[in-house]
């Protein structure tokens, strides 16, 4: 008999709701996205987060039910992300959860986010697709963290890698700020990448003997180079002016934005590619994934077929971002729990 997991995921800026049929096809997934409520103030703003998560997930969670054609009779377990994430989003995802579970006698499972980033690549919407084999190396980049992990079973992970300051998509949201495009910053720098003409050399981390990574000397050079193009070019007024009061973005031209962030871009998809590659000949892996929302990345997909030797899985963009589905998929291999679930802001990929 097929098991069907209701999935609820509202760690940061997505109200999402999937049912996932045994830990692979997607039935229903839906996402409610916050964005339009959290760009005018250029990131998201947890109060505001928390605040839509409530208003949104009681429909959500009808609406992922209905277009799966699924009762709640049908279903046989509840699962939410407990962490990381946004403690006031979590709590709304996995007390509804646990209210849901609770009336309907159902377990409730907590999830890790990262543990879900980890199952999208094995999502399909038709039956009878392959899946990765083990153990398989995945790169997992997302707007909090850039990590890369061997997963040697479901529920058994090593890290081997990791950012020692920011996360790839957090360097993206912040570059993108700077430049004045608008977030999410990492779809935005996409978008005025494709636009350029000539690609500014910018530097790249490679912290040499780890598989670790850093980006923000990069984000610094990026805002001296930037900074200094806007007082070159800018009005008489700007230059010389000490650097935190120069209107960066108002003294660029679209064209020097469109070559900063397609070098910027250029930087982060090198180093991220070339890590994930000299891990997985290192560790021997048998396939890699590249997961998380910057795995939504064209450069990066594109740069990872030619770079990866192995056989390559990126998570399909609607299941590279925050998502519901990834969730339940990863709570099919999470045993329930008993007793009271922990809300984690801060909590690590459980490694055994
Ligand atoms: O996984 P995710 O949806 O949320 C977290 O768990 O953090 O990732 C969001 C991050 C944001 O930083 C966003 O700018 C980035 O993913 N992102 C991208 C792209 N789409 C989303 N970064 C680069 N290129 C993209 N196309
Ligand atoms: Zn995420």
């Amino acid at each position: 008999m097929a098991v069907l997991v209701l999935g609820i995921e509202t760690s940061c800026d997505e109200t999402s709701a999937a049912v996932v049929e045994d830990g692979r096809l997607v039935r229903s997934n839906v996402v409610a996205s916050q964005i339009a409520a959290h760009a005018p103030f250029g990131g998201v703003v947890p109060e505001i987060a928390s605040r839509h998560h409530i208003q949104a997930i009681r429909w959500v969670v009808e609406c992922a039910l209905q277009e799966a054609g699924v009762e709640t009779a049908d279903l046989h377990a509840v699962a939410a992300t407990c962490g990381p994430g946004l403690a006031g989003a979590l709590l709304v995802g996995v007390n509804f959860g646990r209210g849901l579970a609770l009336g309907l006698d159902l377990p409730l499972v907590p999830v890790n986010h990262l543990e879900g980033h980890l199952h999208s690549v094995w999502l399909m919407k038709e039956r009878n697709q392959p899946g990765p084999v083990l153990p398989m190396l995945a790169l997992i980049v997302s707007g909090g963290h850039t990590e890369l992990v061997v997963m040697h079973a479901h529920g058994l992970y090593e890290r081997v890698g990791h950012t020692l300051d920011d996360a790839a998509g957090e360097a993206f949201d912040k570059v993108a700020r700077l430049l004045g495009l608008p977030y999410p910053g990492g779809p935005a720098i996409q978008a005025v990448a494709a636009h350029a003409i000539e690609p500014m050399r910018l530097p790249r981390a490679r912290l040499p003997g780890t598989f670790d990574f850093s980006f923000s000397g990069l984000k610094t050079a990026v805002l001296h180079l930037a900074a200094r193009l806007a007082t070159e070019a800018g009005p008489e007024g700007l230059r010389g002016t000490a650097l935190p009061q120069v209107d960066i973005a108002g003294g660029l031209s679209s064209e020097q934005i469109a070559n900063i962030a397609a070098g910027f871009q250029e930087s982060v998809v090198e180093v991220l590619c070339q890590k994930t590659a000299d891990a997985a000949s290192a560790l021997g892996v048998a396939s890699v994934a590249v997961v998380g929302g910057v795995a939504a990345n064209t450069a990066l997909q594109e740069q990872m077929r030619r770079t990866i030797q192995q056989p390559l899985y990126v998570s399909p963009a609607e299941f590279a971002t925050d998502n519901a589905a990834m969730i339940a998929a990863a709570a099919y291999y999470v045993p329930p729990v008993e007793e009271e679930i922990d809300i984690l802001p801060g909590l690590a990929l459980g490694m055994a």
